[in-house]
């Protein structure tokens, strides 16, 4: 078996993973990254695509994303549409004085690949059969299969950025964590089209369900709407998705939707969950493997790249000042964002949810709650500001 030493291994190479092996290979920390999946399955994935103001300067500086100031598209923020009330805008750059950027994940992670391949990074896919061990000892190791043969690693840290099924998240003791955690009763099916898009992203609020319109480029539309999840995909043909998301959009909304095949079809129930801690040992955990959110909100990659930013921060202060300061707060820093982004995103979700049995009692008190925003204006702004990730960066 092959032995090779580094100084930090990072499993799993989605965004969480990618990012931060690129960030510490640019200041000279030795990594290496193992991902379970081969590449093209990695980036044919379809995810949500806003990013936060601060992620949109974070990723603008650290020079990873060559294409998102030409493939991005700036938003002022989102509206939000309900069943025969008015729209209100959660108005971003009104609130806070900066916008946010459509940018879609697949592009994100094609442009992280793209940078890896430049600066060779050592990224081993297609790994199987991965053992962890060590974890609290000063050397872990880390054995796995790949089609290329098996190989042996020791190093300093392990970073678990192994998404929401991931295995490192078991490495701590079931003593020692504590698993928040909530499912939602339904779930949303999203479709990819060729079409134009509608102008604002739009939150609908309808009786019969939520509905979202979202874009993915200046000819390729995004939607969703709210499913049962006793329904799979085969039960949503095109025909009916279009029809249940138009019959949910107010007429202003409806009229400008350009219907056409979908190009992509997926199902996703809603879930939250947060692990506390992030960091045992010398495991730390990062993006999806420590936290869910329902998408209402889109905090998921946002979250993932403010976790690796504080983790690549911690971890050069250790390599190149000698300090361990930042690394022994990571758990608490990551985890104080992760709690208000996981707040907005179940606030987010039952305002503009219905919930499958619930008593009529619930409508009226969503309805409440809206018309209240609508009149409110300290209201708005403090939605602004937690939709923006702004009042907690
Ligand atoms: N060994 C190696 N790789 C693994 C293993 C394993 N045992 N288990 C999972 N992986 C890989 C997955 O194949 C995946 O490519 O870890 C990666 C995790 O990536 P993501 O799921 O994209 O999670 P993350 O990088 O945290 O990104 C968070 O993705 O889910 C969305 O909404 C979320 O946008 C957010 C972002
Ligand atoms: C998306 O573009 O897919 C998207 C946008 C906003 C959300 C969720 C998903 O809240």
């Amino acid at each position: 078996m092959k032995q090779i030493s580094t100084q930090v291994v990072i499993v799993g190479a989605g965004p969480a993973g990618m990012i931060l092996a690129l960030l510490l290979e640019m200041a000279g920390v030795d990594c290496v990254v193992l991902e379970r999946r081969a590449r093209d399955d990695v980036l044919a994935r379809i995810r949500a695509g806003v990013l936060e103001p601060s992620a949109v300067e974070f990723l603008r500086e650290s020079g990873l994303v060559t294409r998102l100031d030409r493939l991005g598209r700036p938003r002022n923020g989102s509206r939000i549409a309900w069943q025969d009330r008015p729209s209100m805008m959660i108005d971003v750059k009104r609130w806070t004085g900066t916008e946010m950027m459509a940018y879609g994940q697949t592009f994100l992670t094609e442009d992280l690949y793209a940078q890896s391949d430049v600066l060779g990074t050592r990224l081993f896919e297609e790994v199987d059969h991965l053992k962890i061990e060590g974890i609290d000892s000063s050397r872990p190791t880390l054995e796995f299969w790949t089609p290329k043969g098996n190989l042996h690693i020791t190093c300093d840290y392990v970073i678990g950025c192994d998404g929401s099924r991931g295995h490192c998240v078991t490495l701590i003791p079931e003593a020692k964590r504590q698993i928040f955690k909530r499912v939602y009763p339904f779930g949303w099916l999203g479709i990819l089209a060729e079409t134009p898009p509608v102008d604002d992203f739009t939150y609908i609020y309808h009786s019969e369900g939520f509905a979202l319109a979202t874009q993915r480029g200046p000819n390729l539309s995004r939607y969703y709407v709210q499913t049962p999840l006793d329904q799979g995909i085969e039960a949503w043909p095109d025909d009916r998705f279009w029809e249940t998301f138009l019959h949910r959009a107010p007429k202003d909304l409806a009229e400008q939707v350009v219907t056409g095949p979908s190009i992509e079809k997926s199902l996703a129930p809603l879930r939250s969950r947060v692990v506390e801690p992030m960091r045992w040992g010398n495991l730390f955990l990062a993006g999806d493997a420590a936290h869910l959110v329902p998408p209402t909100g889109a905090k998921g990659l946002n979250l993932a790249i403010s976790d690796v930013r504080l983790l690549s921060r911690a971890l050069l202060a250790h390599y190149q000042d000698g300090t361990d300061e930042l690394l022994d707060r990571y758990s608490e820093d990551a985890l104080r964002r992760v709690w208000t982004a996981s707040n907005l995103s179940w606030r987010l979700t039952r305002l503009l949810h219905v919930f499958p049995g619930e008593p009529a009692i619930d409508a009226r008190l969503r309805l409440c709650d809206y018309e209240e925003l609508l009149e409110n204006e300290d209201l708005q702004r403090v939605l602004a500001r937690d939709y923006a990730g702004v009042s907690s960066t």
